[in-house]
């Protein structure tokens, strides 16, 4: 029989060894944070090349790095400060919208952390302001961001007494208390913990309350508790990032509800994909029973298909048959990029949380092969996502781009 105290002392013994293990944490704080430099350093400059830096520091324009070589690199502070004196912020106008971008799905295991971190990291690295949303209770991200959940941080650091509106937690304290800076200088996060799960079942039990009293008006301020909050403070990023849960629950719901765009990712892989039609079915039940029940009208994100686990080979015809299932599903709304298997990338990058946009290949122990086609599948489909999905949401990129002749 298993016991309470069984079950203590697992979890005592379990949380020792994760606070404990020096080879990782010695491996994680060890690493060097990524640079910049060549033809990448100038292309986020938007500058043909690289020597109209160094003129610019020779003269005393910008400050010069305090190292022996130039072929060091830049970290992201000081490709920042390149950025601004070449006038290559890619931030957003301040009269165009942040954007809000969920990855969603209810099936589990589909990558939608991977993505939503990657994501995060990706357009942080290209000098975007991003806020990234831990709502999974498993926190995942938070964790691999350097925020152990349940431990580095718990309750009272995240949105949940927010979302609560509990009385010791006014609003005019959110960015105070409970977003965090992290080590990438352009991305803040609001870490998770398990207590969203708790959060999550008081703000279901209210939700029941307000559906039986038929109160719409009170219904859908529930699903709009999350974008609500987020809306003090969404004026500094241009991106505000979410990831959630497996489910069609109050706080996923609450995601899908104040995005923009959600990004589902749907993996080429026979029971998966139909999976994936399964909670389209079920997102569209749950707004025609708002529409019927309640007579709203709820605001449905941009939902944008990216197939993942796509793994062609001899013995594994079946990626290619649902990826070809997928294209002829989502003819208008799917991406084109597929995210493909990187198993000795994600795992070895895991062992340190950081992402392929985070590390040196010289720095980690991942052949250079794979750690530069998963960097360029990532970047692909990232790319992808901008020019298709948010620039033509700013008027100011949009312009940009139809200049050169995209749109
Ligand atoms: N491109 C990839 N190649 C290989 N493995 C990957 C890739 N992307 C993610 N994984 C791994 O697959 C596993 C599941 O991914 P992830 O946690 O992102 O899924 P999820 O959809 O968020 O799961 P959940 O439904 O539990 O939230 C993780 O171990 C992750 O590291
Ligand atoms: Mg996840």
């Amino acid at each position: 029989m298993t016991s309470i105290e069984m079950i203590d002392d697992w979890l005592d013994r379990g949380t020792a060894i994760l606070k404990n293990r020096d080879t990782i944490s010695k491996d994680i704080e060890t690493l060097p944070p990524r640079v910049f430099k060549g033809q990448e350093l100038a292309k986020l400059l938007g500058l043909s090349s690289v020597n109209t830096v160094y003129k610019a520091e020779e003269r005393g324009l910008l400050n010069k790095p305090d190292r022996q070589s130039r072929s060091q690199g830049y970290v992201l502070e000081e490709v920042l400060e390149r950025m601004d004196h070449f006038n290559a912020l890619p931030w957003r106008e301040p009269e165009e919208p942040p954007i809000y971008l969920s990855v969603t799905n209810f099936k589990g295991g589909c990558w939608k952390t991977a993505i939503a971190w990657n994501l995060a990291t990706y357009l942080a690295n290209q000098g975007y302001r991003v806020l990234l949303n831990d709502l999974d209770p498993q926190a995942t991200i938070s964790d691999f961001m350097g925020f152990m959940p349940d431990y580095d941080v718990g309750y009272e650091d995240g949105i949940g007494p927010y979302l609560l509106n509990d009385p010791d937690f006014p609003i005019e304290r959110f960015s105070e208390t409970a977003i965090h800076k992290t080590r990438i200088p352009t991305l803040d996060i609001i870490p998770g913990c398990l207590d969203l799960a708790s959060v999550e079942s008081t703000l279901t039990s209210e939700l029941v309350r307000y559906l039986h009293a038929g109160e719409s008006e009170q219904v859908m301020a529930m699903y709009q508790r999350v974008g609500q909050v987020l809306s003090h403070v969404d004026r500094n990023y241009d991106f505000v990032i979410s990831d959630g849960t497996p489910s069609l629950g109050v706080l996923p719901m609450n995601l899908i509800l104040s995005s923009d765009i959600a990004l589902v990712p749907i993996p080429c892989e026979v029971p998966d994909f139909s999976s994936s039609l399964r909670f389209l079915e079920m997102l569209k039940d749950y707004i025609v029973s708002f529409t019927d029940n309640l007579d709203i009208t709820p605001y449905l994100p941009q939902l944008a298909f990216l197939p993942t686990k796509f793994n062609p080979g001899k013995h594994t015809k079946g990626s290619e048959v649902v990826l070809n299932d997928i294209r002829h599903t989502f003819t208008d709304t799917g991406l084109k990029t597929v995210i493909k298997r990187h198993d000795s990338v994600t795992h070895t990058l895991n062992y340190v949380k950081r992402t392929v946009f985070e590390v040196n290949p010289k720095d980690v122990d991942v052949p250079r092969d794979a750690l530069k086609k998963a960097v360029m599948n990532y970047s692909a489909a990232f790319e992808e996502i901008l020019e298709t999905l948010i620039y033509p949401r700013w008027p100011s990129k949009k312009a940009i781009l139809e200049d050169m002749g995209v749109y």
